[in-house]
Parts: structure tokens; sequence; C-alpha cells
């Protein structure tokens, strides 16, 4: 008989991964710093510039708590669309959170990582960026990463775009391309995946975020806005973490 398909590979055995129970990463959807604005008759950019400050905090309740990689999602490929004036004022902010923590990365021995099409950023914000990456590139207390000008969608393409260049140019075999090797081509490469996902202002969406990376995250999301966000929120979203079940599709 003639085999229209190769044969299957024989079943293998997957155990269910061993998860931890402090997340070893831990990624938050900073959502709602317009409506505390909103609330409090402020414009939106104080809004923002509370956020920042909530920031420093969260930062801070994960190095204790022994997290490895907390990665925020600070602006989206589609958060260009907003008005000039707060695109600014976000960038601006983003230049006095930098400076501002620079030293205080180095002193507390964080790495700072980014990830989105950093390009788009202004050149003064990249080259600030891409100096405390370079400098803090050696710590190992824990990893920072800021998405910034992110978007899974983009990020997804690009790597299979990688993929397909360096398969046309027969570079690689496309029967070789598997997860592992997807995975290393999508700008986290050699981040774990998160743990927990926290998103704040009770929206229940991802608005393309990490969208491969969050396959077995748990998902825990706060009524609070993001500058209304304190250490005690952090630590009861753990707390949340720690009474599910992760089953990975097994039992
Ligand atoms: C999150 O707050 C910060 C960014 C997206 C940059 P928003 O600005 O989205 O605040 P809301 O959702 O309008 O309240
Ligand atoms: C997601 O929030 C992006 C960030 C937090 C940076 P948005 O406020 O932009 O998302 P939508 O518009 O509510 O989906
Ligand atoms: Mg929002």
């Amino acid at each position: 008989m003639r085999l229209l398909y190769p044969p299957l590979p024989a079943p293998r055995f997957h155990p269910v991964p061993e998860y931890p129970t402090i997340p070893r990463h831990i990624a938050v959807i900073m959502d709602g710093n317009g409506r505390w604005a909103k609330e409090r008759g402020l414009p939106r950019r104080e809004g923002h510039r509370a956020g920042a400050e909530a920031v420093r905090e969260v930062l801070d309740a994960c190095k204790e708590l022994g997290v490895d990689y907390l990665t925020l999602y600070a602006f989206s490929s589609e958060n260009w669309n907003r008005p000039e004036a707060e695109v600014t004022a976000l960038m601006a902010l983003l230049d006095r959170f930098l400076k501002e923590k620079a030293k205080d990365l180095d002193a507390k021995n964080i790495r700072l990582q980014a990830i989105g099409q950093i390009d788009r950023l202004p050149a003064k914000t990249r080259d600030l960026l891409d100096s405390i990456i370079a400098r803090t590139a050696d710590h190992t207390a824990m990893t920072l990463v800021l998405a910034l000008s992110y978007g899974a969608r983009e990020e997804i393409v690009s790597a299979a775009r990688s993929l397909a260049t360096d398969a046309a140019a027969g570079r690689i075999d496309p029967a070789s391309v598997d997860e592992a090797a997807f995975a290393s081509r999508l700008q986290t490469a050699g981040i774990p995946d998160p743990d927990l996902l926290i998103r704040t202002s009770g929206e229940m969406r991802i608005s393309n975020f990490l969208l491969w990376q969050i396959s077995y995250a748990e998902i825990v999301i706060v009524r609070k806005n993001w500058p209304d966000f304190r250490h005690g929120d952090l630590l009861e979203a753990v707390n949340e973490y720690q009474r599910r079940h992760r089953r990975f599709g097994a039992l």
C-alpha cells in the first residue's frame, strides 16, 4: 500500500509542566490612566504621570517577591493613533521615567530590556533607552521588559517573515520550523512565557499584547485604574495566581 502521508511519529507523553509558586514572569496591561484623570477632572496626561508613579511601586514589589521578569505594556502600536498631544506627553513621560530610573535600576541590579518597534520612538528616547539597556545588560536580580510601540500581531508577522526569508535562501529547512524555532524569532526570545497576566481598569481584553506568549498565562483582572495600583494589589494578584490550579490541558 502506498502511503499518502508520512507515518505519524510515535505519540509522546507530555507531563504537566512544573509551575512556580511565585510567578517567574508577570506581565501587566497598565490600563485606566485616562479614566483615573477624568474622575478627578484632570487632563489625561496627569493620569499618565500618576501611572508612572505606580510603576515604581510594582517594580519594587516584584523584586521583593523574587519575580524574575516583569513586562509592562506601556505603549501599544495602536496608541500612535491617539491625539498628537497625548502621544507627545507620553513620550516626554517615558523620557523622564528612563532618566530617573537609570541610576535606580543600576543600584538595584535590575536589567532593562525593551520589546516593540523601538525604531518608531523619537531618537532622543531611543538613545536613552539604548544606553540604559547597555548599562544594565549584566544585571541579575530581575529583568524589567518595557513593551513600547508594541503589537503582538506585528511581532508574530515579523517572526514569520524572518523564517520565510531564511527558508527561501536555503538557510533553514521549512520542515525544521517548530514552536521553539518560531519562539526564537520573537522579540521575547530567551524570556520565559508569562505565568501571570494582570490587566487593570476592569477591561476583559488583551489589546494585542503578547498573543503567542500568554497561551497558558493565568489572567487576573483588577478593577482599579492603573494609577491606583499599589504594592498590596500586586500581592493580591499573586495570591489569586497561587489559588489557581494550572492544568496546561492535562488534569
Ligand atoms: C493606559 O491608560 C496607558 C496607555 C495606554 C498608554 P489609558 O490611556 O488607556 O487610559 P484609559 O483606558 O483611557 O482610561
Ligand atoms: C492597552 O491599553 C495598551 C496599553 C496599556 C499600553 P489601551 O487602552 O490602548 O487598549 P484598548 O484601546 O482599551 O483596547
Ligand atoms: Mg485604555
